[in-house]
C-alpha cells in the first residue's frame, strides 16, 4: 500500500505543509469533478490548518468556496456550540471566517434525540450527496490517538469490522464517550488521506504502527485505514523522533 511520510519542524510548519498539499488536492478535484468534498477531523491538531485555510485568501490563494463541501469524519454527540464539538472548532477557525455557502457545510446532526438517529441521518445525507456506493472523499483528514484510534474508531470497537453501514454511533473510551463516526467502509475509499500527527505523546504509537506486520487486521484502528489512494502522514519533529 502507498504510504508516504513527511516530517516538519513543528505544528506551524506541519500545518503550512498540510495546507499546501490540501490546496493542490482541492484544485485537482475541482478541475476533474467540479467540487471538493473533504471529511474533516476533530481534536486539537487540525485547528491551525483550518485557521490557515481561512487566512490563505489574504496571501493570494483563492478557494472557490461554492465548490467546497465540508463533512466530518467523526463528531462528538454534543450540542453544536459545546466546547467539545468538532463542528464548533471548525466553525470558529474556518467557517465563520470565509464565504462558504451554508448548504455546503454538512455537520453531523447531533441535535437529534439519540446518537443512532444522528448516525442514520448523517448516512442519509452522505447517500443524498454521493449516491448509492460508499463515498470516496477527495480528501479525508485523520488524527491519531495515543492508543491508535482514528476518527472515533477505537481499538476493539465493533465498528472496525462493520461491512455495511457508513456511519455508526459508538461508545468511546474518551471524553465525551458518545460519538458518531465514519466506518472503514467509507474511510477505505478516500482518494486522498492525510494523517496529521503532532506532539511527543504520539511518538510511541507511531513507533508501534511502524512495527505492524499485517496492518489490515491490526489492533490499531489507524493502521486499518488503507485506501487505494494511499495515505500521507504529516508529522512534526516531536512525534517523529
Ligand atoms: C476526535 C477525533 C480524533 C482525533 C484524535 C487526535 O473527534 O477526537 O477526530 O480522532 O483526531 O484523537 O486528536 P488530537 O489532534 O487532539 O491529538
Amino acid at each position: 500500500m502507498k504510504m508516504e511520510t513527511r516530517v516538519f519542524a513543528d505544528l506551524d510548519a506541519l500545518s503550512r505543509g498540510a495546507l499546501e498539499e490540501m490546496l493542490r488536492v482541492m484544485q485537482d478535484a475541482i478541475k476533474r469533478r467540479g467540487r471538493f468534498a473533504i471529511a474533516l477531523s476533530g481534536g486539537r491538531t487540525p485547528a491551525k490548518l483550518y485557521a490557515l485555510w481561512a487566512q490563505a485568501e489574504k496571501h493570494g490563494v483563492k478557494t472557490p468556496w461554492d465548490r467546497v463541501h465540508l463533512f466530518w469524519g467523526d463528531e462528538r454527540y454534543v450540542a453544536p456550540d459545546d466546547p467539545l464539538s468538532n463542528y464548533r472548532m471548525t466553525r470558529e477557525t474556518l467557517i465563520d471566517q470565509v464565504a462558504i455557502p451554508p448548504e455546503n457545510v454538512h455537520p453531523v446532526p447531533t441535535t437529534l434525540p439519540t446518537p443512532e438517529n444522528a448516525a442514520e441521518a448523517y448516512e442519509g445525507e452522505l447517500r443524498a450527496f454521493f449516491g448509492a456506493a460508499p463515498p470516496a472523499f477527495d480528501l479525508q483528514l485523520q488524527g491519531l490517538g495515543i492508543e491508535g484510534h482514528t476518527a472515533s474508531l477505537f481499538p476493539g470497537s465493533p465498528a472496525l469490522d462493520e461491512q455495511q453501514r457508513w456511519v455508526l454511533p459508538v461508545e468511546a473510551p474518551a471524553k465525551p464517550p458518545r460519538r458518531i463516526t465514519f466506518t472503514p467502509v467509507v474511510l477505505n475509499q478516500g482518494r486522498n488521506t492525510f494523517f496529521l500527527v503532532a506532539g511527543a505523546d504520539k511518538r510511541e504509537i507511531l513507533a508501534a504502527l511502524r512495527d505492524e506486520p499485517d496492518s489490515k487486521s491490526s489492533q490499531y484502528p489507524a493502521a486499518r485505514i488503507q485506501p487505494a489512494g494511499g495515505t500521507l502522514w504529516l508529522l512534526d519533529q516531536a512525534a517523529a523522533s
